[in-house]
């Protein structure tokens, strides 16, 4: 037992230590229990017996004794709750390894992939024409000249050439990248020498050397290849118009502009009413970008197919197979980007070749 106020501090002192050591071996809440009793325990706690012997000291000591003792009491209550805090934290988080399933947590949705947007213009353009009876037909990428520019019109020194910068292949052969779908025209007449009933879309990439907001590199087309007797230019404009009809909605006004295609005579641009200002070329919020204001939106070229085009693949062929005295045709192509790009209203048509799904996921397809 305790006499003076000398020992009763180095039993403090001793208390201490001894708790601190024992805590350390304490890993779960009995032990944490047990040492509560061991040391603050009402009747046998070893700093409860102390504070008893108190009553043997001389009233000075008695209050600076006590004022020791009530301070590790407070210490080894606070590290008693502290480890027992701890404790409860690591079994929360034991608990939660060991049961990873929560049914309360909102599920994980699988991700759903879907077509990208230009595959889905694509398509609805290929619907569109195979319900009008056109055939889908797939040219190569990798031309020649005579398929790419020749047999369409454009000798060598053409200056329309400048128009498609393109890509040439090294090597023997004079390979090239593709500049337009209208090569794959060339193709099927030579594989297909069974006029008149020609009406094919021939979809497709195509390369130029070319890239800023509206241009890349390569991009994709569609071609269209219509041959038979008596085909004329009403037939390019009522299929055109049609086809506009089907794709944007019957509302918007379409209009034919005379142009120039060293493969078609006359050649015709189509171009639709725009369908973001409505024709205007004015929004609330000042001049319509998508339409530059003019109310138009250029959307293909086309027009009645040259007879040198059906000479060229007459003279490959060695027989007059497309004798442009019995037959004619016509001829378009639009970018898929475009229509792709006017239709959600996109002004920057390297979006489509970024892959950022950012941008990719707002589509439905
Ligand atoms: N080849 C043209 C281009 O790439 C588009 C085109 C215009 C195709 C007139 C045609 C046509 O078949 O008749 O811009």
């Amino acid at each position: 037992m305790a006499e003076t106020l000398q020992e009763i501090r180095e039993k403090a002192r001793a208390l201490r230590v001894e708790f601190e050591t024992a805590q350390g071996a304490a890993t779960d809440s009995a032990a944490l229990q047990a040492l509560r009793d061991r040391f603050l325990g009402r009747k046998s706690g070893a700093v409860s017996a102390l504070l008893k012997s108190l009553g043997r000291l001389a009233e000075a000591e008695r209050r600076e004794a006590g004022q020791e003792l009530n301070a590790l009491k407070t210490v080894i209550e606070e590290r008693l709750a502290a480890a027992e805090q701890e404790l409860e934290r690591r079994g929360r988080e034991e608990g939660l390894r060991r049961d990873r399933l929560d049914a309360t947590l909102p599920g994980r949705r699988p991700y759903v992939g879907r077509r990208h947007p230009l595959t889905v213009v694509r398509e609805e353009l290929e619907d569109i024409f195979v319900a009008m009876g056109y055939e889908v037909y797939d040219g190569p990428e990798v031309e020649d000249d005579y398929h790419c520019f020749e047999a369409l019109n454009m000798p060598p020194d053409h200056p329309a050439r400048d128009m498609q910068d393109t890509f040439y292949l090294e090597g023997p052969g004079g390979l090239l990248l593709r500049t337009h779908t209208s090569s794959a025209q060339i193709h099927y007449m030579l594989e297909n020498e069974h006029p008149p009933d020609v009406r094919i879309i021939c979809p497709g990439k195509v390369f130029r050397r070319d890239s800023d907001v509206t241009h890349t590199p390569m991009f994709q087309q569609i071609e269209g290849l219509v041959v038979g007797r008596g085909i004329h230019l009403g037939h390019l404009k009522g299929t055109i118009e049609a086809f506009l009809h089907a794709l944007f909605g019957p509302q918007y006004p379409v209009r034919f502009r005379a142009s120039y295609f060293p493969y078609t005579e006359p050649s015709v641009e189509a171009d639709l009413g725009c369908i973001v200002c409505g024709g205007s070329g004015r929004l609330a919020s000042g001049p319509c970008r998508v339409c530059k204001a003019t109310g138009w939106l250029e959307i293909l070229g086309s027009g009645m197919v040259n007879p040198a085009v059906f000479e060229a693949v007459n003279a490959r062929l060695g027989r007059a197979a497309y004798d442009p005295e019995e037959i004619s045709g016509f001829a378009f192509g639009l970018g898929i980007e475009r229509v792709a790009m006017v239709r959600h209203g996109i002004d920057d048509i390297r979006l489509f070749y970024e892959n950022d799904l950012r941008f990719l996921e707002q589509f439905t397809g």
